[in-house]
């Protein structure tokens, strides 16, 4: 039964889902190296339980126990020292992990589960034998957005997947399990694809970022979120689906490394929401008031779809 976790790493996944298993009333120790990343969490947290609130996800008055089952720690020892379950949510990088694998090895309960968030990095061979590893992958933000995508690991029994599946399931989030590591999961391999397929569209010219998006909006994903992408090619006929790949029409752009429009973007400031501005202009709005925004949208959109239910 997993009851304490420890979540190591505190950026913008780590605090979420510190957030995430505190809500589903787990006992939840924090740890960054940074000191500053650490208390940036606590604002975050309680801006996120405030949306949350805001949203009727959760009672206003549940907000301060929700955050006290937080408690930040001095020290990764500490951190995970109780722990059954240690959630690895540090920086991208294999050196960086490998250390921290290491430490938790060290000072973790033998048979406390490990599990790393990665979104691309093969971290089975960093990990080392000797306590069931395994990935649990989230998505941004892990409050909302319910798919995980879990591979088991090195020393990854059945009883451990089950138990984890459990909890995830028991958080009310989606797990999908993995037969082995693939680099960016379902959900991320196909950003990636779809990254490079538009900015290959917008360095050539063909369209411009409203018509992308406009065609995503009004196209393409409203059928997607009721029916993903298999179910909506048995709707379109599978004979149709073999034609189209036949004919070869479809050529994807060439593998990108750079992109005109994005360095351009980059280089002149435009990074994005954070910054004001990037593919859009944000006409002066705060950061924190555009997340709020997105956040309470996506809860809605998240309930009326859930409303509706599948198709077919
Ligand atoms: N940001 C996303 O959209 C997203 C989504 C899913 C998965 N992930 C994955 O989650 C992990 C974390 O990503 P992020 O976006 O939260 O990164 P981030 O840079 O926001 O946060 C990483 C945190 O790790 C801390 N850190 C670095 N070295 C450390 C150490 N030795 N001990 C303790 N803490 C340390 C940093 O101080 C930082 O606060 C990565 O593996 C990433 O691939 C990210």
């Amino acid at each position: 039964m997993i009851r304490h976790i420890a979540v190591i790493g505190a950026g913008t996944m780590g605090h979420a889902l510190a957030l995430v298993h505190a809500i589903g009333g787990l006992e939840v120790r924090l740890y960054d190296n940074d000191r500053q990343a650490l208390e940036r969490a606590s604002g975050l947290i309680e801006s996120a339980l405030a949306t949350l609130a805001e949203a009727g996800e959760i009672e206003a008055g549940d907000a301060p126990a929700i955050e006290g089952r937080i408690v930040p720690a001095g020290e990764l020892a500490e951190a995970v020292t109780e722990a059954d379950l240690v959630v690895e949510a540090v920086v991208e990088d294999a050196e960086v992990k490998r250390e921290v694998y290491g430490e938790i090895h060290r000072h973790a309960p033998e048979g406390a589960l490990l599990a790393s968030n990665t979104s691309y990095l093969d971290v089975f061979p960093l990990m080392r034998a000797g306590r069931p590893c395994l990935i649990t992958h989230w998505y941004v933000p892990p409050y909302i957005i319910d798919l995980v995508d879990v591979v088991p690991g090195p020393g990854c029994g059945d009883e451990h997947l089950d138990s984890v599946l459990g909890l995830v399931r028991g958080l009310g989030k989606h797990p999908v399990v993995f037969r082995r590591f693939v680099p960016g999961y379902v959900a991320n391999r196909l950003q990636a694809a779809i990254t490079q397929e538009l900015l290959s569209l917008l360095d050539e010219g063909v369209v411009d970022v409203q018509a992308i998006d406009d065609s995503i909006r009004h196209g393409l994903a409203a059928r997607m979120a009721l029916m993903g992408h298999m179910k909506k090619s048995d709707h379109a006929g599978l004979a149709l689906v073999r034609k189209a790949l036949e004919s070869g029409a479809y050529v994807p752009p060439p593998r990108m490394l750079k992109s005109r429009t994005l360095d351009e973007l980059v280089e002149s400031g435009r990074t994005g929401v954070m910054a004001g501005a990037g593919f859009y202009d944000y006409a002066g709005r705060k950061p924190a008031e555009l997340v709020r925004e997105r956040d309470r949208k996506l809860l809605a959109l998240k309930r009326e779809i859930a409303r509706i239910g599948e198709v077919g």
